[in-house]
């Protein structure tokens, strides 16, 4: 049983490890040119806001296929499981579009940007991570996220979310720790 537990909780940060990845990096790659060039949307207010940068979401992305690609190196010998090329893709590339989506959802509620949204926030990245591997990567996803790894992932990353927020806070690329 415990080891069980233990098996599904290593399973569960492994396979978000890419996504998790991304979204740290999206962090330490920001500032510059935001993503939606400061124009506003019919209501008047910005589309994605200033936290949306080019660079985050391009080095997001390239730094989780790294982590992926490095992942798959030692995946043989620690017996966990291997990425194929297109989630390495989809695993990155849903985190950015999951976190992008929600910045555009949260400016229409009329949040502004950095402004805290309490889970959302932390499981943006998650979802879009999942929905993107499930649509496009489809057979991959059922082999390995099973129910209780999907259930491991949402309980475990908010906790992992506000470690690294605090660590960007610390190094003075977030303006609050969450
Ligand atoms: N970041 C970025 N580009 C991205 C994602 C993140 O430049 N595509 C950087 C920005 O410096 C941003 C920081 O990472 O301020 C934290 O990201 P996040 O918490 O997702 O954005 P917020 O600034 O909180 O904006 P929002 O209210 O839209 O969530
Ligand atoms: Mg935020």
């Amino acid at each position: 049983m415990l080891i069980y537990v233990l098996e599904t909780i290593i399973n569960a940060i492994w396979l978000m490890m890419p996504a998790y990845i991304s979204n740290m990096c999206a962090v330490l790659c920001g500032g510059g040119t935001p993503i939606d060039l400061r124009r506003k949307f019919r209501d008047g207010k910005r589309m994605l806001g200033d936290g949306k940068t080019y660079n985050g979401f391009i080095g997001g992305v390239f730094g989780g296929i790294v982590m992926g690609a490095g992942q798959n190196i030692i995946a043989p010998d620690l017996g966990l499981p291997h990425f194929t090329i297109p989630a390495l893709i989809c695993l990155p590339l849903g985190a950015m579009m999951g976190d992008t989506t929600k910045s555009f959802l949260k400016r229409r509620a009329g949040h502004e940007c950095g402004v805290p949204l309490p889970l959302v926030d932390q499981l943006d990245f998650v979802f879009g991570a999942l929905i993107f591997t499930a649509i496009f990567s489809y057979g991959w996803f059922i082999e390995n996220f099973t129910l209780w790894v999907i259930i491991t992932i949402i309980v475990l990353t908010p906790i992992l979310h506000k470690l690294f927020n605090i660590i960007g806070y610390k190094i003075g690329k977030k303006d609050v720790p969450w």
